[in-house]
């Protein structure tokens, strides 16, 4: 198996690491990225950015193209259904400092769907080629794409199209095992992502339920190239170093620090509206034995970001049982 720490390459982008942070839509904000980068995350992805918002130049779109000197590697998600808008978009990404572009094929979400773009590409291989095509075209960089296993179970879409897009020039394929009609329910099959891994002339990044350093092992092992940890990182941002060198679960007190600075640097880069985008955070960091029920609780109900800081400051390292066990 290759070590967690071992070097691959996407196309001509070299990586030193098989461990990468997934792409999460109103969560993988900058101050998010710089969090789980400390603790070894290897590339890093923007939230998924859609194609007409930045070629139309949406002024609240083009602000997530925005990524610091020091957030690379990174890559830039694009979604829509237009191959020529497609390819605009992803020269903007690469104009913003995108190292390599995904496009999203795996978005199971109705207001995605319903364009045509998304999951809905699995059903409509060749407008899904079409995009690919495009988007190779326009760029200098990878191109990847993220797909889902198929819209329903056992319609065998994603493995299909996953060998056309190589075809098609696409450097890497990342596989979430679920179906579109799953959503986020059930298991990830990662025996459809072993299969593919070991058949397709491409790397293969594995997504879905990897929340521990034994899961991402075994898919090492069977073939893939690469994996993706997603919710499991939400308030346990440490899973990497867990991951990537079998680290034990931080000190308490280490827990909080990070905390307060990934706040601190969520409040300054997003200003008051870092009070609402944190919200989806305190529980995780409740179950992460970071903080305490209590405290969990009065952050939800902050109403400005003063008061989460000060709710913070009074918060002293906390650890339950079951946190040690994570
Ligand atoms: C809140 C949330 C937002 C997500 N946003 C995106 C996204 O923008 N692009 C994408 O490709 N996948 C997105 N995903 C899917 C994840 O990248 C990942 O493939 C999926 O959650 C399975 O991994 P997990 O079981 O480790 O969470 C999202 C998932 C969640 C829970």
């Amino acid at each position: 198996m290759p070590a967690f720490d071992s070097a691959f390459a996407i196309g001509s982008l070299q990586l030193d690491r098989r461990l990468m942070m997934a792409p999460m839509a109103g969560v993988t904000t900058t101050p998010f990225r710089q969090s789980v980068r400390r603790w070894g995350a290897g590339l890093v992805f923007t939230e998924m950015v859609s194609s007409h918002g930045i070629a139309y130049g949406n002024r609240r779109t083009l602000e997530y193209l925005a990524c610091g000197a020091e957030e690379h590697p990174i890559g830039y998600q694009i979604f829509g259904a237009d191959a020529a808008i497609m390819a605009r978009a992803a020269e903007a990404c690469v104009a913003a400092g995108a190292d390599l572009v995904d496009i999203n094929m795996a978005c199971p979400v109705r207001k995605v769907v319903k364009t045509g773009a998304g999951a809905a590409l699995l059903g409509a291989p060749d407008t899904a080629v079409a995009i690919a095509r495009a988007v190779v075209a326009a760029v200098p960089v990878p191109v990847t794409v993220k797909l889902r296993a198929g819209l329903r179970q056992g319609d065998g879409l994603g493995r299909l199209l996953a060998r056309r897009l190589v075809d098609a020039g696409i450097a890497a394929v990342c596989m979430h095992p679920r179906t579109a009609a799953q959503l986020y329910r059930g298991v990830a099959d990662h025996s459809l992502t072993c299969a593919l891994a070991t058949s397709l002339p491409a790397p293969v990044i594995a997504s879905g339920d990897i929340v521990g350093r034994d899961v991402g092992a075994s898919l090492l092992d069977g073939g893939c190239a690469a994996v993706m940890v997603a919710r499991a990182a939400l308030g346990r941002p440490w899973i990497f170093s867990q991951i990537l060198l079998g680290a034990p679960l931080p000190e308490p007190a280490a827990r909080l620090k990070e905390l307060n600075l990934f706040v601190e640097e969520t409040v300054k880069a997003m200003g008051p509206r870092a009070v609402g985008y944190l919200r989806q955070f305190w529980s995780r960091f409740r179950s992460s034995g970071t903080i305490d029920r209590g405290t969990a609780r009065e952050l939800m109900h902050a109403s400005d970001t003063t008061a989460v800081q000060a709710l913070l400051a009074s918060a002293g390292p906390f650890c339950t049982e079951s946190a040690l066990h994570l």
